[in-house]
């Protein structure tokens, strides 16, 4: 059975009383959990096998990496579902805060990382990563993991933590998993439950365009103009968000791919945002 912990004060308590002897991996989630999760959740458990150690799964719709006009409210939520699917990969404890002590009274503290959260999703959710970085940072104290998972689908969100992480001396580390998409190709994201048949067709438009890219640098095409020549149109009926390449280690942008370079769109299919994304290694 998982055993389930509803405050801030019961997570510290069990981290207390947990010791230093077996290894802590967390891995903070919103819930509504898919196969990408899953990954995060199993690949948790190989780090950290039962025998010496255990996976804490976090779940919490966090409202502060939400702004005002943002999903918020229809985020979607399933804790039964989710428990079900955390048991079948072994995780052993999970932190569903029900509480709102996880935010309060600690209002007046942000974790703000500045500059690689400027970019990309940043441009278009200004106040959403210091909500991401606030919200880990306090999983972070109270958990004090030795390992915490994170999946590289949300690729800005990572490299912002990996920052945080270092820059506040945070114990353990931060280990990724790469993206898990569905047979066609769309990548897994809680989101995908809200697309319409046809929305959901349209936003295939996403990977094919990442698929195009990949070719044309197999082709030997390195510059921007060349690989993403046509990519906004490519993207239509979508609302495009941003489709840009940037370094993946500092995230400025990029003209020519010399170094490892991310590919990443965000765009709107029915109203739906969606985010995705490639590196490409030359
Ligand atoms: P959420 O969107 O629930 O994602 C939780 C974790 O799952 C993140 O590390 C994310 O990158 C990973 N993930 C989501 N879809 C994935 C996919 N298709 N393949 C691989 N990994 C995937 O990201 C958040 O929640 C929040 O911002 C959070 C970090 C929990 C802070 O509130």
């Amino acid at each position: 059975m998982v055993e389930i912990l509803r405050t801030p004060d019961a997570l510290a308590a069990f981290r207390a009383s947990h010791g230093t002897a077996r290894r802590l991996a967390m891995v903070p989630t919103m819930g509504f959990l898919h196969e990408g999760h899953v990954s995060l959740l199993r690949g948790a458990r190989r780090l950290v096998p039962s025998e010496h150690g255990t996976v804490l799964l976090t779940i919490f719709v966090n409202p502060t990496q939400f702004a005002d006009n943002e999903d918020l409210g229809v985020y979607p939520r399933d804790e039964a579902g989710d428990l079900a699917k955390a048991e079948a990969c072994g995780v052993d404890v999970a932190f569903c805060p029900t509480d709102p002590a996880l935010l309060y009274p600690s209002r007046q503290t942000w974790v703000d990382v500045e500059g690689l959260s400027t970019g990309l999703c940043g441009g278009s959710r200004p106040r959403h990563f210091r909500g991401v970085c606030t919200i880990v940072a306090k999983l972070w104290g109270l958990a004090r993991p030795d390992v915490a998972v994170f999946g590289e689908k949300d690729f800005q969100q990572l490299a912002i933590l990996r920052r945080m992480h270092a820059d506040l001396f945070l114990c353990g580390e931060i280990v990724s998993m790469p993206i898990v998409r569905g047979p066609d190709g769309l990548a897994m994201s809680s989101r995908n439950s809200k697309l319409s048949v046809q929305a959901r067709a349209q936003a295939l438009s996403i990977p094919a365009l990442l698929a195009e890219v990949r070719r044309r640098f197999s082709e030997g095409q390195r510059t921007s103009a060349q690989l993403l020549d046509d990519a906004t149109r490519q993207l239509q009926p979508g609302v495009v968000d941003y489709v840009e390449m940037v370094d993946a280690q500092d995230l400025s942008r990029v003209q020519t791919v010399v170094a490892p370079t991310l590919v990443a769109v965000a765009a709107r299919f029915g109203g739906v945002r969606l985010i995705d994304n490639t590196v490409l290694r030359p």
